[in-house]
């Protein structure tokens, strides 16, 4: 209750504040349609991610694109077209994101996802390079590896089932696959997540999204001073996010300490042997960046954090999505399967190269395609602080918006994929993209503050989805109105009951 009074004091001074300091921009944005709202609370409080998930969808329905919506004391204007996104993302100006990533930024601190202005830049031009083709090719083996692991898990699983074939919930395995690929990726470090999912570091990072998703939707845990020091929950995260900072120190320290020793810290150049290049992390790269005292020891933490986030929940969503439709349509699967076993061959121990996964185009079709119908990030948010944008049709959205934009909506446009709730993976084959609005399919985003590791994912997902389906074949046993009625929206697209798939092993 006392949460609720000091919520609602809060909120009603941002308010009066807001509207005294910004009059003309508040009569600009209220001619956008929206929902009716209530006094403060705004236009509604979901009780759960499910609910902001329908309700995206109703009001987009309702009102079109965009509306307005308003959560507590501020406002987000909903935009869902192609045409639309396309001058608010694809400028070089208005790169600021929106109020809801402050709540990821108690563990990202300002790394590339959240930082603004001229220090985004900066890091964005030094990191680029990092995620070239050629040095993600040298983390494919981490892929394979904890792939076969994974293999490994499921095919004990199987076996272990009794004649009859049980369903089993692929999200935990997928999870701590992606998990463990991402944290040796980026640190350098095995932390063995598929053997050892109840330590602190992982069940911290499991739970983080979690926790930063109901903050964004709840506005009495806005105040971090509140939240973090009089609710249960909020204690429990900041300990979660001590522990959390705390490992990715120590594997900084521990990883210099390892660099000095081999006087890797005195070279700037190409690694000297093979073996070398191979054992690199993300992280060593950004050491060397803060030898040349381009980063500081924080900001090394924060890139780290920030890839460990971005890049685990992500590619899990992409990749568990995709075993549910490839289980929904067993033709497919077989496709898929058949296009694997004549690239690889029939000896199941050799593990894909870069090569033979680049020729694998029907999977990549379908990675596309799964991606469209459940994009991983469904919803993303830019301020619009330097200049009014122009979304065409005389509609002008002021300074000082912030501007949601629903990926997952914009995705299942009929203009420009008919019958978009149908999973057709041919949509995606090179001729049938030709004429397509670029803005049409964006699961990275797109313009200049797109996706800095699609690349990776798309990598990881199709390693782990080929060593997936080259020894089991799914059948999923919910149905599409169950699936969608359950997926949880905001940072990363979730199955929330699961993906309950019987597994046969090939
Ligand atoms: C299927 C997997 C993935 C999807 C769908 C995805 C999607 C996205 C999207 C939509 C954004 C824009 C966010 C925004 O504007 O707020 C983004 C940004 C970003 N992603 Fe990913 N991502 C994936 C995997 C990864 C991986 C594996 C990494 C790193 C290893 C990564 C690192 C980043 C970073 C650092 C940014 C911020 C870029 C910037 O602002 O300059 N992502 N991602």
């Amino acid at each position: 209750m006392i949460q609720l009074l000091l919520f609602a004091f809060f909120a009603g001074c941002i308010y009066v504040c807001y509207r005294l300091t910004f009059p003309k921009q508040w009569r600009e944005v209220k001619v956008f349609p929206g929902p009716p709202t209530v006094p403060l609370l705004g236009t509604m409080i979901p009780s759960s991610q499910l609910d902001v998930t329908k309700k995206v969808e109703e009001w987009s329905r309702a009102y079109g694109s965009p509306f307005l919506a308003k959560l507590g004391p501020s406002y987000l204007l909903i935009v869902s077209k192609a045409e639309q996104i396309e001058p608010i993302l694809k400028g070089t100006t208005n790169l600021a994101k929106g109020g809801s990533y402050r709540f990821v930024e108690r563990w990202l601190g300002k790394g590339l996802l959240t930082s603004t202005n001229e220090r985004w830049r900066h890091q964005r031009k030094l990191l680029t390079p990092t995620f070239h083709y050629k040095i993600l090719h040298d983390f494919l083996h981490i892929m394979n590896e904890q792939s076969a692991v994974l293999v490994d898990r499921l095919r004990e699983r199987v076996k272990s089932q009794a004649a009859e074939l049980q369903p089993i919930d692929l999200c935990p395995y997928v999870t701590l696959c992606a998990l463990d690929i991402i944290c040796e990726t980026s640190m350098g470090k095995r932390i063995n997540a598929q053997s050892e999912p109840s330590s602190p570091y992982v069940q911290g990072i499991l739970e983080f999204t979690e926790v930063a998703t109901y903050r964004a939707t709840h506005p009495w845990t806005w105040s971090d001073y509140i939240f973090e020091n009089f609710s249960a929950m909020g204690r429990r995260f900041r300990q979660s996010l001590n522990t959390m900072h705390q490992f990715t120190n120590d594997v900084i320290k521990d990883r210099e300490a390892a660099r000095e020793a081999n006087g890797a810290a005195s070279k700037d150049d190409e690694p000297a042997t093979e073996e070398i290049r191979k054992k690199r992390a993300l992280m060593d790269f950004l050491l060397e960046m803060k030898q040349k005292g381009d980063f500081s020891s924080q900001e090394v933490r924060e890139q780290v954090d920030t890839f460990m986030f971005e890049g685990h929940d992500t590619t899990a969503s992409g990749i568990e999505w995709s075993c549910y439709l490839f289980g929904r349509n067993p033709d497919i699967q077989l496709r898929l399967q058949e296009e694997i076993d004549s690239i690889l061959g029939p000896d199941r121990s050799d593990f894909p190269t870069a090569d033979q996964l680049n020729e694998m185009k029907y999977l990549e079709c379908c990675i596309k395609e799964s991606q469209r119908m459940y994009p991983p990030v469904p919803y993303i948010e830019r301020t619009i602080i330097d200049e009014p944008v122009d979304i065409g049709d005389g509609r002008i959205i002021p300074v000082g918006t912030t501007v949601g934009i629903s990926i997952q909506m914009v995705q299942r446009d009929a203009n420009h994929f008919p019958e978009p709730d149908k999973f057709d993976p041919d949509r995606f084959i090179a001729e049938n993209c030709v004429g397509r609005h670029p803005f049409a399919f964006c699961p990275f985003s797109a313009g200049p503050r797109n996706c800095i590791g699609q690349k990776f994912a798309m990598l990881e997902e199709k390693t782990i989805l080929c060593h997936l389906l080259r020894n089991f074949t799914f059948e999923s046993v919910d149905d599409e109105a169950l699936m969608e009625d359950t997926m949880s929206y905001m940072f990363v697209l979730r199955p929330t009951k699961g993906v309950w798939v019987k597994l046969t092993l090939r």
